[in-house]
């Protein structure tokens, strides 16, 4: 396991291209492998995850070289061994909706971290609709976790489209299903609590997909007899709704995509960029998606707003321009917060506390990690509620958190579903662990730019390499921006 220093530096400066988007890159390859012919993607993540479903593909028969989708003619073949999606719970949930409706049997598995996370969430509803799917029962609970064994509804035949409600905002277990959907006749919808990122309707769209979302229809055509499942608003009891129609036969025509970068890897340097006092940093072409970028707007609350732009934000989207994948793509540029003057006796905050509500969390839900390392430098107590779906993630987010950055020296707790960290803090030095999760590993080294000089002490990360999981590459961009 690699350890990696992190030390206090002098303000990071210059341009930054972040990674593709690691959510995008893997709907977007996805889809192209249930298009009618090979689809052109560039600027796909890099990342191990990505790299997860690529892999899958592969075994299903799909190609992809340089930036192009080669799918099987004739639809995904049967895969000659288990389907490895490696740490990635994105590739598990997205690939469990597609194989739900082939007429084979596969198996999805994981590493250890994957093995652990929740899949009843995709399972149960997939039974629902015809599929049939073995899941391991968890140690505690009714729980149901990896390996999964998932076949297509026997005698061969489409899916049963179906409404469902979800317990928890989640794009995963959307995707799933508008995913089976495709492959179940009729009209399926999903109604989430709070509307979860909307990568896969845009994508969806662009791919010639009909998608309602809340009652808004955007014509695409693809499905016959799309337009006599058109409906009025679907959110009738409360919730975000999404809906797909199809025949029960997936009719997709390739495309030509450029995934814009990724915000929640950009969302790193967005905090260090205004931590790190005489900061300035352009983070260019990076996805703006509204459903993205909640930490924005809770950066703005605490102080940041006038601090971070966005330039270069087009006035409209085409909806089924592949150019950006449908989304809004921006720069955004950073400088950073002057250092406040210290009260006697005091720390300096140069951001003010917030409250972070449930209904934000799904708009912010990777972002946790580093905006609980800027509420460190924040006068008084934020509190980010609703927040119980980071115990779910790569680690158990919320314990990690207040144990990691705990041992920095920062006032934060977690409770069942929430975390409260009290500032402004002087973090100092320490050992902390990644935890095998890309996300705390990134947030923690910018923690360790924030330390307070301690001679000959440095803040080292345990296992900083799970990092190339979403973001290869992170340490040289960094030296890059301090150099
Ligand atoms: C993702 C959705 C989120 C997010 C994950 C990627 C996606 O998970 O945390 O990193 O690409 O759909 P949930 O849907 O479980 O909240």
């Amino acid at each position: 396991m690699a350890l990696e220093t992190f030390a206090p530096t002098g303000p990071l400066a210059g341009e930054v291209r972040v990674p593709g988007d690691k959510s995008i890159s893997h709907r977007a390859l996805i889809l192209a492998a249930l298009a009618d012919g090979p689809s052109r993607i560039d600027g796909l993540a890099t990342g191990a995850d990505v790299g997860s479903t690529i892999t899958c593909l592969d075994r299903l028969g799909v190609r992809v070289s340089q930036g192009v989708v080669h799918p099987p003619r004739g639809g995904l073949r049967p895969p000659d061994g288990p389907l490895q999606a490696g740490n990635s719970g994105t590739t598990m949930r997205l690939l469990a909706g597609v194989l739900a409706g082939q007429p084979f049997r596969s198996t999805l598995d994981g590493d250890a971290s994957l093995r652990r996370r929740p899949m009843a969430r995709v399972a149960r509803p997939l039974r629902r609709m015809g599929a049939d799917v073995l899941a391991r029962p968890a140690d505690d609970g009714d729980e149901e976790t990896a390996p999964l064994e998932i076949r297509g509804p026997l005698p061969p035949g489409p899916l049963t489209a179906q409404v469902h409600r979800l317990p928890v905002a989640s794009a995963q277990v959307k995707t799933c299903l508008l995913l089976a959907g495709l492959h179940a006749a009729g009209r399926t919808t999903v109604i989430e609590p709070f509307p979860s990122r909307d990568h896969t309707e845009r994508l969806l769209r662009v791919f010639g997909v009909v998608v309602t979302d809340g009652g808004r229809l955007e014509v695409g055509g693809g499905y016959p007899g799309a337009e006599a499942g058109l409906v009025g608003r679907a959110v009738s009891s409360g919730g975000h709704a999404v809906s797909v129609v199809s025949d029960g036969w997936p009719l997709l025509h390739p495309v030509e995509l450029a995934v814009p970068g990724d915000f929640s890897s950009a969302a790193f340097w967005i905090v260090a960029g205004l931590l790190v006092p005489g900061s300035a940093l352009r983070l260019a072409g990076v996805g703006v998606n509204p459903t993205r970028t909640g930490l924005l707007a809770v950066l703005a609350r605490m102080g940041a707003a006038g601090a971070v732009a966005l330039e270069g934000l087009p006035e409209a989207v085409d909806a089924a321009d592949g150019a950006e994948c449908g989304e809004p793509v921006a720069d955004i540029v950073v400088r950073g917060l002057e250092p406040a003057r210290a009260r006697r006796g005091s720390v300096p905050g140069v951001l003010r506390a917030t409250l972070v509500t449930a209904a934000e969390v799904p708009s912010l839900i990777d972002e946790v990690p580093i905006l609980a390392v800027a509420a460190t430098q924040a006068e008084g107590v934020t509190v980010i509620e609703g927040a119980g779906e980071l115990r779910a993630k790569e680690s158990d987010r919320l314990e990690a958190l207040a144990s990691e950055l705990g041992r920095m020296g920062a006032h934060i707790e977690a409770g069942p579903d929430r975390l409260v960290i009290t500032g402004p803090t002087r973090l100092h030095p320490a050992r902390v662990s990644a935890r095998g999760d890309h996300r705390m590993a990134m947030a923690l080294a910018i923690a360790g730019l924030l330390t307070q000089p301690v001679a000959g002490r440095q803040t080292e990360v345990a296992g900083f390499e799970t990092a190339g999981v979403s973001y290869p590459g992170f340490r040289r961009v960094l030296e890059e921006l301090a150099s």
